[in-house]
């Protein structure tokens, strides 16, 4: 059994901050209390729409998280910008503008030419490269023929299916030995929650787990407490 490494991905902070276009939340403070509660890494995903990450996010979080693992899809420009940055992880993500959020892994179905052009840069940066993937056979194997060292396998059908039954818990299962076997590191991530992440946390082979939406609710809700009791202390300053 490998040691498991949980990765924070702090895209929502953005997302609360990019509603009223303020400074709060800020991604670097969380980002330090992620760490600070023993988080092995932050994850972020500069998107080409801008909808959460900006530029400017990442190029603060780049020199100042112990582990950055940046979710990018194949575009130049964000390249560019990720090789300018060098972060310890790239992970390789489709992406729809008119998605809600990654909604499936990487097509390896066929070649694709800026696909191997973007790890080919990414790897040249120094950056340790992933590719999103569903967990099926074909897909892990176009992506050892890629070169790479890791995959994250998409947990989204396991997080739709996991209370009907176990079929995409066994899916994951079989992809996740399968790329252990063919000497591919093992990540995954997408829909897991405090409800249904234990299972996929067992699973040996899986040694990295990604983390963004269910952490960021629950912050939310662990920390209403005392976030009102320090406006009330403000507006309601006790009576001497
Ligand atoms: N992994 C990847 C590649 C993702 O794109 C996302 C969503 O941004 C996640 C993990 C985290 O998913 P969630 O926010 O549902 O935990």
């Amino acid at each position: 059994m490998t040691s498991m490494r949980l990765y924070i991905n702090i895209d929502h902070v953005a997302t609360l901050r990019q509603a009223r276009r303020t400074d709060e939340p800020d991604p670097l403070q969380a980002a330090a209390l992620c760490e600070a509660a023993g988080a092995d890494g932050i994850t972020v995903h500069l998107r080409e729409d801008r909808r959460h990450i900006q530029d400017q996010d990442v190029e603060r979080l780049a020199p100042a998280v112990r582990i950055l693992n940046l979710e990018l899809a194949t575009s130049a420009e964000i390249v560019d910008l990720a090789c300018g940055l060098r972060p310890y992880q790239a992970t390789i993500v489709p992406e729809r503008r008119e998605e809600v959020t990654t909604e499936g892994g990487l097509d390896l179905s066929r070649p694709n030419p800026r696909l191997r052009e973007t790890i080919r840069r990414l790897e040249e940066c120094g950056a340790r490269v992933s590719l999103f993937i569903n967990p099926e056979f074909a897909a892990l194997d176009a992506a050892k023929d890629l070169g790479v060292p890791a995959v994250e396998l998409h947990t989204g059908r396991y997080a739709h299916t996991w209370r009907q039954n176990d079929a995409a818990l066994d899916e994951l299962r079989r992809a996740a030995g399968h790329a252990a076997d063919m000497g591919l590191f093992v990540h995954a991530g997408h829909g897991l929650t405090y409800l249904n992440v234990t299972p996929v946390a067992r699973i040996p082979e899986i040694e990295e787990l990604n983390i963004g939406h269910s952490v960021m609710s629950r912050a939310i809700m662990v920390g209403m407490r005392s976030a009102v009791q320090e406006m009330l202390h403000l507006v309601k300053p006790p009576r001497r």
